[in-house]
C-alpha cells in the first residue's frame, strides 16, 4: 500500500520543472522532501494534487496501485490524496465547523448530521490539543500562520485520507502550533496514513521522525537517506552537499 511516483516529469508554462522524480510513500511512514528554494518541491506537491497549471508530461502517480495522475483534483481527493491548502479562503459568516462538514460531505458523498459531525470534530480538536472555540471561528478570517496549520491538521483528522502531502512553507510556527502539527502528523501516521512532508523546518523534525529524507535540487531527487540526512543538511546546508552520493 503506497503512494508511488515513478519518473515524474512536469512542465509549468512550457518550462520543464520536474525532471524524472521517483519516490514512494508507504502507509504508516513519513517521507520528508527538503531542498533549496525553487528546486521544485511545491511543484511536486501541486502535481500530485492535480493543480491544472502543472502539466504532467511523463511518469505515473499511483495510489495503492491505481493510477491517479490523469484524474481531476476532486477525484484524486476521493481516492485518498490530501494536499494542504496554500491559500486558505476567507469566508466571513462560515465557521470552520461548517466548512469542514461541507468538505467531509463532498469527499464522502454523503450528508452528515451537523450535530453528530460537531461531536466528532470536538473529539478531534481535543486530540490535537486545540481549544474547541477554534471550531466556531470564521473560516480563514484573520488566521495566523499557526492557525492555518491547525486547520490543516483538523482537516487531516476529519477527512482521513490515505496519503497527505503537506507543503510546510511556514517557518514561524509558535510552540503551540508546532505541537498541534506534530500531533496531527503522528496521529495520522499511527492510524495508517502516509505523509509526504515538504519542509525547511528542522524543529518539526524534532517531533516527527522521518522514515526517509529526500533532497531535491533543480527538479530531481539528488540524495536519499534517513533522518540523519536532515541533520546533516541542517548542519552543512545544501551548498556543501556534493552530488556524489546520489542513489
Ligand atoms: N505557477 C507557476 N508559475 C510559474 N512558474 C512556476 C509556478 N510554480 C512553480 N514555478 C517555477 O518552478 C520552479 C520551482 O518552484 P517551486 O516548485 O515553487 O519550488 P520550491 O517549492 O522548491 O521553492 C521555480 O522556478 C518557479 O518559478
Ligand atoms: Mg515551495
Amino acid at each position: 500500500m503506497s503512494l508511488d511516483i515513478q519518473n515524474l516529469h512536469v512542465r509549468v508554462k512550457e518550462k520543464e520543472i520536474l525532471r524524472g522524480v521517483s519516490l514512494c510513500v508507504e502507509k504508516n511512514k513519513v517521507v520528508v522532501v527538503m531542498g533549496p528554494n525553487g528546486s521544485g518541491k511545491s511543484t511536486l506537491a501541486n502535481s500530485i494534487g492535480g493543480h491544472p497549471t502543472y502539466d504532467i508530461t511523463g511518469g505515473v502517480i499511483t495510489v495503492d496501485g491505481e493510477p491517479i495522475h490523469t484524474l481531476p483534483p476532486d477525484e484524486r481527493a476521493k481516492k485518498g490524496v490530501f494536499l494542504s491548502m496554500q491559500y486558505i479562503p476567507e469566508i466571513p459568516g462560515v465557521s470552520i465547523a461548517h466548512f469542514l462538514r461541507t468538505a467531509y460531505n463532498s469527499v464522502f458523498d454523503q450528508t452528515v448530521n451537523p450535530l453528530k459531525f460537531y461531536k466528532i470534530l470536538e473529539e478531534k480538536a481535543k486530540e490535537l490539543l486545540l481549544d474547541v472555540s477554534f471550531l466556531k471561528r470564521d473560516m480563514g478570517v484573520g488566521f495566523s500562520g499557526g492557525e492555518k496549520k491547525k486547520l490543516e491538521m483538523l482537516q487531516l483528522s476529519v477527512l482521513l485520507p490515505k496519503y497527505a502531502i503537506l507543503d510546510e512553507t511556514d517557518s514561524g510556527l509558535d510552540v503551540d502550533a508546532l505541537r498541534t502539527v506534530a500531533c496531527g502528523i503522528n496521529n495520522f501516521v499511527a492510524a495508517g496514513g502516509g505523509v509526504l512532508l515538504i519542509t525547511h523546518y528542522h524543529r518539526l523534525l524534532e517531533y516527527v521522525t522521518p522514515d526517509a529524507v529526500l533532497i531535491m535540487e533543480q527538479g530531481s531527487i539528488v540524495q536519499r537517506g534517513g533522518k540523519e540526512l536532515a541533520k546533516k543538511i541542517e548542519r552543512d546546508g545544501y551548498a556543501n552537499d556534493k552530488k556524489h552520493d546520489i542513489t
